[in-house]
């Protein structure tokens, strides 16, 4: 592969840090994972972090923290990743699937209102490819019809709306710090953050066998703990998260200068209320699916997200759940992500981009 669509960077003094734990033998959660949650929860500017083992886990943390009940229903994108529908369904809730806006490919707080019923308990917009929702129209709908919000912040660490950090600006966020994601642990994890004192305790309870003390148990809970080498990378990973951002932002900024005058391409719209961090660069172009042959051809790795919506995967037209979303549908057909990671060189980046406009010649 001449541009892989991610790359990973491990520096050697994190090499080292994580053969120190290592040979130390304290492998499960401890100092790292500890002082991971505090460093997180100051970045975000959220009272609270608490280090799970994957954003899957910190969704159903947010969930549990705010009290989910079988037959609350939650607005959810479905033009997101299935996780995000998943976890609701786990504690017999609904997923109620809400229209995206074409612009954003963010949910559409519009279509939310439209969906409120007397069952409707929460909000739960996904931040999607590192771009903010409109959380003050989320927020209003909220507090009006008195719903929790739990961002799925999944793919948007560092993302900003008005001044603040994503992953604080809900009751309850969940992060994923995947291999693929802007930070990242050395192998599967997450994050959950909350202002809020009460779902920070649930939230700790659900992911360490509801153990207030070693073996008494106060709640139901699971083992959703981070381990030890993971707290250590994931620390290394927040230190150069901004940095990297920052390059993720300017070589966006290469692409949409490079596509401009390029009818077949629209480039990612972020209004100016919103800092977006790029996790995917997403482009909406005619003939998706000729150019995805022509770059691979090329050598050069992209990502389709999301090549089927949820409210049309044969696991939810199982249970019965179906939407019509023309919007959700049409997105599906015409987005593809491209590279655009802090690793990439210069002249990989002109060779993406060159690659690309030949195609549409
Ligand atoms: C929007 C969204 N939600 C949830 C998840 C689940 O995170 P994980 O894969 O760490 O369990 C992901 C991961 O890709 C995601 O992108």
């Amino acid at each position: 592969m001449k541009v892989p669509i991610i790359q990973l960077n491990l520096e050697e003094q994190t090499v080292k840090d994580v053969t120190d734990v290592l040979k130390s033998g304290m492998w499960a959660e401890g100092k790292n994972v500890h002082a991971l949650e505090e460093e997180f929860a100051k970045y975000i500017g959220a009272k609270h972090a608490r280090a799970v083992n994957s954003g899957t886990s910190a969704l159903l943390c947010a969930l549990y923290g705010i009290g989910i009940k079988p037959g609350d229903e939650v607005l959810v994108p479905s033009f997101t990743f299935i996780a995000t529908a998943n976890t609701i369904l786990e504690f017999g809730a609904k997923p109620v699937f809400v229209e995206a806006e074409r612009d954003t490919f963010n949910m559409s707080a519009d279509d939310a209102k439209k969906k409120i019923t007397k069952k409707t308990r929460a909000i739960m917009p996904v931040h999607l490819y590192g771009l903010s929702v409109d959380m003050d129209a989320f927020n209003d709908l909220a507090a009006k019809h008195n719903l929790k919000i739990i961002e799925d912040a999944c793919q948007a660490h560092g993302a900003e709306f008005k001044g603040k950090k994503c992953g604080a600006l809900g009751d309850v966020a969940a992060f994923s710090l995947y291999p693929t994601k802007n930070m990242v642990c050395g192998g599967e994890g997450g994050l959950v953050t909350t202002n809020d004192d009460a779902i920070a305790e649930r939230v700790k309870l659900y992911s360490n066998h509801g153990q207030a003390q070693k073996y008494v148990h106060a709640s139901i809970g699971f083992n959703f703990r981070m381990q030890e080498f993971n707290g250590v990378i994931a620390r290394a990973s927040l230190k150069v998260l901004d940095k990297n951002n920052q390059k993720r932002r300017e070589n966006a900024a290469f692409f949409n200068d490079a596509f401009k005058g390029v009818d077949q391409i629209e480039t990612p719209v972020v209004p100016s209320s919103r800092v977006h961090v790029y996790h995917q660069y997403t482009l909406k172009v005619k003939n998706r699916d000729k150019l995805a042959e022509h770059l691979q051809k090329n050598e050069i790795g992209y990502g389709i997200h999301y090549q089927i919506p949820i409210h049309e995967q044969q696991s939810m037209k199982n249970m019965g759940i179906t939407a019509k979303l023309p919007v959700t549908e049409q997105l599906a057909k015409d987005v593809i992500s491209i590279p655009a990671h802090p690793m990439l060189s210069k002249e990989q980046l002109d060779f993406v981009a060159k690659t690309i406009k030949d195609f549409f010649k």
